[in-house]
This record gives C-alpha cells, structure tokens and sequence, in this order.
C-alpha cells in the first residue's frame, strides 16, 4: 500500500520488466539497433511502448499521429496495435534517424500502416487540417522538440476527435522539469507546457510516471 508513487529503484525496475513486458521480437530488435546510435536515449522505454500498445487497442484507434519518429521505435509499438485498415501519419525532420527504423517497419509487416512525413511537424499538421481532417484522428503521441510542444498539442487537438487521447513525452524532462534553478530551454519550456496544461479545460488529465513521464490528455 502507498499512497504516493513509489520510487522505482533499479532491482524493483528490472523486476517490473521481468513480469511484464511482453516485447515482439521485431521491437526488441529495434530497440537492440537503436541503442548502439549515438541519441538513443530518445528512444522510449519498451513498458511505455507496451503501455501505448494498450491505450491505441482501448480506444479502438484506426488513425494515428507521431510527433518525432527517431528510427521508429514508438512509431512501429503503434503500428502493431492498429487494426489492418489503422494508420499513423509519422513526423519527423530526419531521413537519417528514420531510415534506422524502416527496414524493421517492413520485417513487421507494417510499413504499408506508416505514413512517414519527412517535415517539420508543424507544416504537416497545418497540411492535415487544411485537408479537412479535424476530428478525425483517436490517437496522438508527442515526443519532438520541448519548445514546439504547445504548437504540437495544439494541432493534434484540433485533428482529434472527442474522447481521443495525446500522449505527450518528457513531462519530467530527466527531473529538471521540477527543479526551478534549472535554466535550460527543455526544462523551461516542459514547466510552462506543464503549467498550460494543468489549466486546460478542453482536456481530461493523468500523468503516468512512467519513463520520462507521460501525461495523458483526453479530449473531453
Ligand atoms: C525524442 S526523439 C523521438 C523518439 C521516438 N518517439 C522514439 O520513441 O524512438 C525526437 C525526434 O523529434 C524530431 N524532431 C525535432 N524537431 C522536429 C520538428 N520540428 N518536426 C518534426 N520532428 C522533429 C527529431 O528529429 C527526433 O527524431
């Protein structure tokens, strides 16, 4: 019994794995490929992976958008959660991180589900709601650059239908959201995201710890 999260300390974290994670051998593969890249701290973690899996299979997701790609660890966890006929629409700024992933993406048998926008993410979700589609999207994760997450939310909040779910990234921003002496551009730009949100009506809240933290913005 707790009555606040508890502090998850390496033996209890190997421990969660260990009676948990249920990884596809594609993933593993991936993620074992991803962490030999120099930025593969920006991968996320396989349990948030497993636990989006989840959240794209309950809200019987068909159409779903990425913000930040990287090689595509997060973007195929989504992709094998979608039904055949599911899509993501997968943003991202470099063919270099993206290339990593798509062979991987293929070996799955996904890629055909993958709809990869090689773009900054603002111009291809401006594109998206110029095309008409507002409301018709159930999924969103966002995980790009800190400062452009307002831009992000707001997008994909109007692409959004009611009752869909943004998963938004890096809330804790490796703990220096929390710590006010902390002046670097992520750690600020996370706090005042953080603090917009919070107040943010149009949306239900929950924060998971998990990974980096994970809040979960439903459309309300
Ligand atoms: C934290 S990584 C994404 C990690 C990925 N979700 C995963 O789990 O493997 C951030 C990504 O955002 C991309 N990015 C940065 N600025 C961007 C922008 N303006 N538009 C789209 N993508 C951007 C970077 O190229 C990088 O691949």
């Amino acid at each position: 019994m707790s009555t606040h999260t508890i502090d998850i300390v390496d033996r209890l974290y190997a421990y969660m794995l260990d009676i948990s994670l249920r990884e596809p051998d594609v993933l593993r593969r991936l993620r074992d490929e991803t962490a030999k890249h120099p930025m593969a701290i920006m991968q996320i973690s396989p349990e948030q992976g497993q636990l989006m899996q989840m959240l794209v299979r309950m809200l019987d997701a068909k159409n779903c958008i990425e913000v930040g790609v990287f090689t595509g660890y997060s973007s195929l966890v989504v992709a094998l959660a979608l039904p055949a006929d599911g899509r993501i629409v997968a943003c991202d700024i470099s063919e270099d991180y993206t290339a990593v992933g798509e062979p991987f993406w293929k070996d799955a048998g996904v890629r055909g589900k993958i709809d990869l926008r090689i773009a900054p993410a603002t111009e291809t979700l401006d594109a998206m709601i110029t095309a008409g589609e507002t409301g018709d999207y159930d999924f969103a994760f966002i995980d790009a650059d800190k400062p452009g997450y307002p831009e992000y939310f707001e997008r994909c909040l109007s692409l959004l239908r009611v009752g869909g779910v943004i998963a938004v990234d890096n809330i804790f921003m490796d703990g220096n959201a929390a710590d006010p002496d902390t002046t670097s551009e992520n750690a600020q730009a996370m706090r005042k995201f953080n603090a917009m949100l919070k107040d943010d009506t149009r949306v239900e809240l929950s924060l998971i710890p998990i990974g980096d933290g994970l809040t979960l913005a439903r459309k309300v």
